[in-house]
């Protein structure tokens, strides 16, 4: 077909399948697909919206003020309003690549991807500074609004993907852990989604669960009361010693190496030769990567000068923290997510 179909019938197979690839992918796909940020609520006008919606009706509802474009980082800010405006291209764009519809001219609706709309919401990192994703996460917490949203995305992000408390041994390796004792910590967890999956999952689990974060994001932690929450920066010691597994989800990938080790060494002195520390992250392939993991790895480099990780980066990374891999398991085909166990050099 590629040698004999015209270029109209050729460019309309590909949107076919195009769209018939959206229909299919479930959303947490479409949120890596999407990397794109609209502070104007006009996802949320168009998915909450029963009819479409006019070019007009959405700038003056809206306001027309600042929008991003699709790249990430780059911000533009938009003037006036009206079909003429930068927030028209936009709305064509988006529709172009099949995230929202245009029903008619200058009329839009949401495509069926509006699920992940307010989870949109957050904006891209700056890219400033040394150590952008401090910079980006210290800006963030100013703004309880914004923390919200992120905290939200990150709930939302792998909620629909397999959880890897489904196939961990963790009830076998803990069936002698004492009650008082911490078992399980999470570091830089978020508003507690790990936390209360792993007292789902293991509901005999003995001893403590605890979830650390910074404190605006404790906040807002909505767990069972069994799961102690706790305000700490993971760049400072570790005041939990000894726990079963220290487990840092989606952390490691934020940073460049040497705040890695930063953060690896304050779990390493912490840790007895019992404990396990459990990376939840991507590893990346040698060879044939799926383009989730390379979008995913360049999002991570321009957003925060960091990287997603090979096995050998991995290795090399935890070696240096006077940690020893034991296990890797890749339990995601798309996103290559993985568990990395290690425990603490002899
Ligand atoms: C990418 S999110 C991952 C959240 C969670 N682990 C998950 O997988 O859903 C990074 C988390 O690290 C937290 N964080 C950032 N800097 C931190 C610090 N210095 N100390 C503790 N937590 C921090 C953020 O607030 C955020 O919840």
């Amino acid at each position: 077909m590629a040698g004999t179909a015209d270029e109209q019938t050729r460019r309309r197979t590909i949107d076919a399948l195009r769209d018939l690839q959206y229909a299919l992918e479930p959303p947490e796909e479409t949120m890596q697909r999407l990397l794109v940020s609209l502070d104007l609520k006009i996802f949320d006008m168009l998915s909450e919206s029963e009819i479409p919606l006019s070019l007009d009706e959405l700038a003056q509802r809206s306001g027309a003020g600042r929008i991003l474009l699709g790249k990430v980082g780059l911000r533009c800010r938009i003037v006036g309003t009206g079909s003429d405006t930068f927030a028209g291209r936009f709305l064509r764009h988006q529709s172009s690549l099949g995230i929202i519809k245009e029903t008619d001219k200058d009329e839009f609706t949401a495509s069926t991807q509006r699920g992940i709309f307010p989870f949109q919401r957050s904006r891209p990192a700056c890219t400033s500074g040394n150590e952008p994703i401090r910079g980006a996460t210290k800006q963030r917490l100013t703004r309880p609004r914004e923390t919200s949203y992120f905290n939200r995305f990150m709930y939302a992000q792998r909620s629909g993907m397999k959880n890897c408390f489904s196939f961990l041994p963790i009830d076998q390796e803990c069936k002698d852990w004492p009650a008082d004792q911490p078992v399980f910590v999470d570091v830089g967890g978020g508003t507690g989604q790990q936390c209360t999956t792993i007292k789902e999952k293991c509901p005999n689990l003995p001893g403590r669960v605890i979830l650390q974060d910074l404190p605006a994001v404790i906040a807002e932690a909505k767990v069972p009361d069994d799961i102690e929450t706790m305000a700490y920066d993971f760049f400072t010691p570790q005041p939990i010693k000894g726990a079963k597994y220290y487990y840092l989800r989606a952390i490691m990938h934020d940073h460049a190496d040497d705040k890695c080790l930063e953060i690896l060494k304050r779990v390493a002195d912490a840790m007895s030769p019992k404990s396990i520390l459990l990376l939840d992250e991507i590893v990346v392939p040698n060879k044939n990567v799926e383009w989730y993991v390379t979008q995913t790895d360049l999002a991570m480099m321009v957003q925060f000068s960091s990287t997603e990780r090979t096995e050998d980066q991995w290795r090399e990374l935890l070696g240096k923290a006077g940690l020893e891999v034991q296990k890797i398991t890749t339990y995601t085909y798309t996103f290559r997510l993985s568990v990395i166990a290690a425990m603490k050099k002899e």
